[in-house]
């Protein structure tokens, strides 16, 4: 069905995120004609709003992040607003009997979304109340989407993901990786499944290592609260990171269903090298950005932001090292990094080739550079191949080549948000890009050696990075350790 008709019911309607990215992705969706007439959003948060005022505030977010006016106000009229307190049953009561009228209204066949997009404390209440109070009884499908934080660690994930099964399924659970909405990051696996260049080089006999960067010039802006006891390993590494390994990783599916993707992702996950407590210096860094200058601005350090304690041992960056032991990838290093106040925007994954067996041409060149595959998620989208050829004019010497393809440069313009695919998936029962929770206990079970060393032993040399600066030292060391160096990135 490609234009589902539902109930979609955004939990913290007044938040960042519902600002930001979701009212202007259902905007999307329905100026592209992707969603039926029959639908409907209501809003609940606690600040007591009309649907009037509500409605003023949809658009005014949808202007403000496409910037442009909305001319036509039918698609506001979808939007209607419920006061809600999250302990009190009587919101509940009410919430549903909004509900019930509303799917009579768009004959929306009792279809209902339930988006989670708050603090994550609540989510267990949330969902335990919805069915408690009979919202989940419906004649129709039902699911959840659920923004991360998924848990702070194996653990209260496991605890989370408990009460949730209480009232939803898995199937009908659509854990949010945003990256997984990204187009390039749902291109890694056309580039690798459908070439035939690629594919057979893809494995340890021809590839040396993996880098993957995801850079930010941002700091933690007004997040300071949730991002002091977080940290980049659980906000970036967790989630973002280890999905852009699996899908680097993982075995061609059986088929390109739901369950055939993510269960070859669960299994990259499970073979990551686990890493012990006394073995996180040598496969993990960790990094605080200090002062610097970020696009030509100064800037203050990690432990001078609002809501930061200033002695703060949580980390902004994070480099790592990961092995993943299966006959695919064994001797293959991924090194990961991803960062807050670095040099620019960016990310970014290099594979890095073997190099030929002989050099040919070593009497007249140094070295022959290694062939990098290099594949662009943002801010450009597209692929980069580096080759070497021949330098025009001179014998036998060689010269490296670039071939470019740049996505956006063809439909940059109409490349939906992450969010906007996302949301449509779940519309239509995609589950695909969306995390299972195999996948997230696998990546919390790697991830927890590594923070609980850091928690509990404190970074003597924080701050340890300059901000505009791609990290610390080590950084660099962990991959010389190894005899490679870190691409650039531009
Ligand atoms: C979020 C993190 O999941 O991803 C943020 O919580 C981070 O800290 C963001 O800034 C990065 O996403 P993107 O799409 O801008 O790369």
């Amino acid at each position: 069905n490609m234009n589902p008709k539902s109930l979609i019911v955004i939990f913290g309607a007044t938040g960042d995120l519902a600002k930001r990215k979701l009212f202007p992705s259902i905007y999307q969706l329905y100026e592209k004609g992707k969603l039926s007439e029959e639908f409907a959003v209501v809003g609940v948060a606690r600040r007591p709003l009309s649907n009037d005022e509500f409605r003023n505030y949809v658009r005014q977010s949808v202007e403000n992040a496409l910037r442009q006016e909305l001319s036509d106000l039918s698609f506001v009229s979808h939007f209607y607003y419920h006061p809600f307190d999250v302990t009190d049953i009587a919101s509940y009561q009410q919430l549903k009997t909004l509900l019930a009228q509303l799917d009579e209204t768009y004959h929306t066949d009792g279809n209902r979304i339930f988006y989670l997009a708050m603090a994550p404390e609540f989510f267990g209440t949330i969902t335990s109340r919805l069915k408690s109070e009979g919202l989940t009884a419906t004649n129709g499908w039902k699911r959840l989407v659920i923004e991360k934080p998924f848990g702070h660690d194996f653990r209260s994930a496991q605890q989370l993901n408990v009460e949730i099964r209480q009232s939803f399924a898995e199937h009908e659970i659509y854990r949010i990786d945003h990256y997984l909405g990204k187009e390039m990051v749902q291109n890694i696996e056309v580039i690798r499944f459908s070439n035939a260049i690629f594919e057979p080089l893809w494995n340890n006999r021809f590839i040396s290592n993996i880098q993957i960067t995801s850079s930010e010039t941002l700091g933690v802006e007004d997040r300071g609260r949730y991002y002091d006891h977080s940290g980049a390993l659980r906000d970036m590494v967790q989630n973002h990171m280890l999905q852009m390994v699996a899908l680097l990783a993982m075995e061609p599916p059986i088929k390109l269903t739901t369950d055939d993707i993510r269960s070859e992702k669960v299994k990259v996950l499970r073979a990551l090298r686990p890493i012990s407590h006394d073995e996180v210096d040598q496969y993990f860094v960790r990094g605080q950005y200090g002062r610097g200058i970020v696009n030509g601005k100064e800037v203050i350090s990690y432990r001078e932001e609002n809501n930061v304690d200033p002695n703060s041992n949580t980390e902004t960056f994070v480099a790592g090292k990961l092995m993943i032991d299966n006959f695919r990838w064994a001797g293959v290093p991924f090194y990961i990094r991803t960062g807050k106040r670095m040099t620019e925007k960016s990310t970014k994954i290099v594979v890095q080739f073997k190099d030929v067996p002989m050099n040919l041409y070593y009497r007249t060149n140094e070295k022959i550079q290694p062939n990098l595959l290099i594949i662009h998620i943002q801010p450009d989208e597209g692929i980069t191949l580096h080759l070497n050829g021949k330098k025009s004019g001179e014998n036998m010497k060689t010269t490296p080549i670039e071939l470019d393809y740049c996505n956006n440069c063809i439909d940059g313009i109409n490349t939906p948000e992450a969010y906007e695919k996302l949301l449509y998936d779940c519309m239509r029962g995609d589950a695909t890009n969306f995390t299972h929770w195999d996948e997230v206990a696998a990546s919390w079970q790697f991830v927890d050696p590594i923070s609980e060393v850091w928690e509990s032993t404190k970074a003597a040399d924080f701050p340890n990075y300059e901000a505009g600066s791609m990290g610390p030292k080590a950084s660099d060391a962990l991959l010389e350790k190894d005899g490679f160096r870190w691409w650039p990135i531009h």
